[in-house]
């Protein structure tokens, strides 16, 4: 037995050994898992004694934490748009950031005017973009395609959770076999660190989250170039296409997509500030 204060304070400082950021924070977040009582809940309950039962599993955890696997990994869950969504390797753990996006999805009234509008995620990795606007709007229907047959897998097991029946999952190149001029939306968060960027990551990111899900080739824009000629061949007139990109990349895809062109292309900042999304429809 052991007091809950002591395994925090000895979690914290044996990941503050192991470099890990924020160490007390994510000793407290991994034990509030373990409990499952809320973090802030900890702090009623120091002196109460931990027993082997509970011990065990944090120890466990905590030596993967050390080892620099991802807290998202090691709890085996994460939040995304107020849903808890179930994350491991097979796919890239879901950043705040792409909420925003959703969000711009959601926002979109022209796109939710029809009566049963047809979306596609590309790149949707464990299916937090898609599920998360199924769940939203119901009444829509929605593809949700992945390159990785793994990141597929982990997407079904992901909607089987939030019961969202209305998305047909696909393993496959981008919008490879969906009919052209079929699509009232393409929502897509692709790989965009340049291949050189890949290796300077974060550890706990270089060596945990999929490469596939990251690398976006020699300047981050090959898949996204891509994307960008299969979604205006996918997409109806006045049809809308919503894509994730790097802060730095806003220029460059502004003009690729007009080169094609798509119409009101706009950069959106995220809300650090950074250019992070860019919105654009089809002309009618
Ligand atoms: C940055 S992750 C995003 C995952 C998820 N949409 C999210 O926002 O958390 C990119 C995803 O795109 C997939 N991907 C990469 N190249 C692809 C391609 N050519 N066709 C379809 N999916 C691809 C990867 O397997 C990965 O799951």
């Amino acid at each position: 037995m052991k007091r809950l204060l002591e395994v925090l304070q000895a979690s914290a400082d044996y990941l503050a050994g192991k470099g890990v950021d924020h160490p007390r924070l994510t000793a407290e977040q991994l034990m509030s898992h373990v409990l499952r009582c809320p973090r802030l809940q900890l702090y009623l309950r120091f002196e109460v004694s931990l027993d082997e039962s509970q011990l065990a599993p944090l120890r466990l955890a905590i030596k993967r934490l050390g080892a620099g696997e991802p807290l998202q990994y090691v709890l085996g869950d994460t939040e995304f748009m107020g849903h808890r969504f179930k994350v491991d390797p097979r796919a890239l753990i879901p950043r705040p950031e792409t909420e925003e996006l959703v969000d711009r999805v959601l926002n979109c009234t022209s796109l939710w005017a029809g009566p049963s509008p047809v979306l596609a995620d590309v790149g949707t990795g464990s299916g937090c973009i898609v599920i998360s606007l199924a769940l939203a709007r119901p009444e829509a229907r929605y593809l949700a395609i992945d390159a990785s047959p793994a990141a597929i897998e982990l997407a079904g097991e992901n909607a089987a959770l939030h019961k969202t029946v209305s998305i047909d999952f696909r393993v496959g190149d981008l919008l490879t076999g969906v009919a052209d001029g079929s699509l009232d939306a393409v929502i897509a968060n692709l790989p965009y660190i340049p291949t050189h960027d890949c290796t300077t990551l974060p550890r706990h990111i270089r060596e945990h989250e999929p490469l596939s899900a990251l690398d976006g080739g020699e300047d981050g824009l090959s898949v996204i170039r891509r994307l960008a000629s299969a979604a205006w061949a996918g997409l109806k007139p006045r049809g809308h296409l919503f894509l994730e990109i790097g802060f730095d990349q806003g220029g460059r895809v502004v003009k690729c997509l007009e080169n094609l062109g798509f119409e009101a292309v706009v950069v959106h900042p995220d809300l650090g500030g950074r250019d992070r999304m860019v919105e654009a429809h089809k002309p009618g």
